[in-house]
């Protein structure tokens, strides 16, 4: 596997894998990697012919408050296991290949309708950073496929919007959720999570799950549904940012007339904010 730190190593030597007619796939990550991002990885194996893999903790998508000093680096570990999974190239920039001096913010992607929202709505600007650095990274990785977890299914969805909104040439393609047997979904955050946090934690998919077997039955009292889930996860510890049912192709409330939906939770417990979600298709 190579590993390049700089645009320009990285853009020579994708030059010459698209000179011989190769396809390529892209994961990009912010490093400290899981049996989540080896799923991804694995998935853009099978599509392409490369496969280049990105680890940038991106200061933009982070609050002043968040935990961007704290984010879990594990470069060492992270090589080990991407030369393992057979990834092409892993690129690890600094701060400045990405975003050099002079860079002001004041050019950025944001797409506020569907920003501003569930997560946008608890970490202001959020979204923003993450479009911006991804649409970065497409022009400098300049890939035919993209793969990215359906965990962040809010983030994956601006991203759709984003390409589609942009005409940018790059496939995108979702990757279902890697859970613990007890149904956490994986995440590098879950290792903020004490004993007794990591033990409550479950509470996440099962409140997900009774809320999907709701709309499956055919309740459409959403509010009901939601206070529901919000409850179960406020009695097994947690403090609530939202439980959300929404339409799963825009992100926004429901109808009567909805048949895809999405439901989607974030809470707090301890140091660690987890986010999940479900899909479902009911008729
Ligand atoms: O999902 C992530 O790890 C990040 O938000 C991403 C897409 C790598 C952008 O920094």
């Amino acid at each position: 596997m190579n590993t390049v730190t700089v645009r320009g190593d990285l853009r020579a030597m994708v030059r010459a894998w698209r000179l011989r007619g190769e396809r390529i796939a892209f994961v990009p990550t912010m490093g400290n990697l899981h049996a989540g991002h080896g799923d991804l990885v694995a998935r853009a194996r099978k599509l392409a012919d490369r496969v280049v893999v990105s680890i940038f903790v991106n200061p933009m998508q982070f609050g002043p408050n968040e935990d961007f000093a704290q984010y879990p680096r594990t470069p060492t570990e992270d090589a080990a296991l991407l030369a393992k999974l057979s990834a092409d190239a892993l690129y690890i920039p600094d701060a400045t290949d990405i975003y050099p001096a002079g860079y002001e913010h004041s050019t950025f992607i944001d797409v506020p309708e569907l920003s501003n929202i569930l997560c946008g709505e608890f970490r202001p600007g959020h979204f923003r950073g993450v479009a911006t650095v991804v649409v970065k990274l497409f022009n400098l990785v300049t890939p035919d496929l993209a793969v990215f977890g359906e965990k962040d299914f809010q983030q994956l969805t601006i991203i759709r919007r984003v390409v589609a909104d942009l005409c940018l040439s790059v496939e995108i393609v979702g990757a279902p959720t890697m859970r613990e047997r007890d149904g956490l979904a994986m995440s590098s955050r879950n290792r903020y999570l004490s004993a007794t946090d990591r033990a409550a934690a479950p509470a996440i998919h099962k409140a997900l799950q009774i809320a999907r077997r709701r709309l499956e039955s055919g309740n459409r009292d959403f509010a009901n549904i939601e206070q529901e889930g919000g409850g179960a996860l406020t009695a097994a510890g947690f403090s609530l940012d939202y439980f959300a049912v929404r339409d799963s192709r825009n992100l926004q409330a429901p109808s009567a007339a909805t048949t895809e939906f999405v439901i989607l939770t974030a809470a707090r417990i301890g140091k660690a904010r987890l986010i999940d979600n479900v899909c479902v298709a009911a008729s």
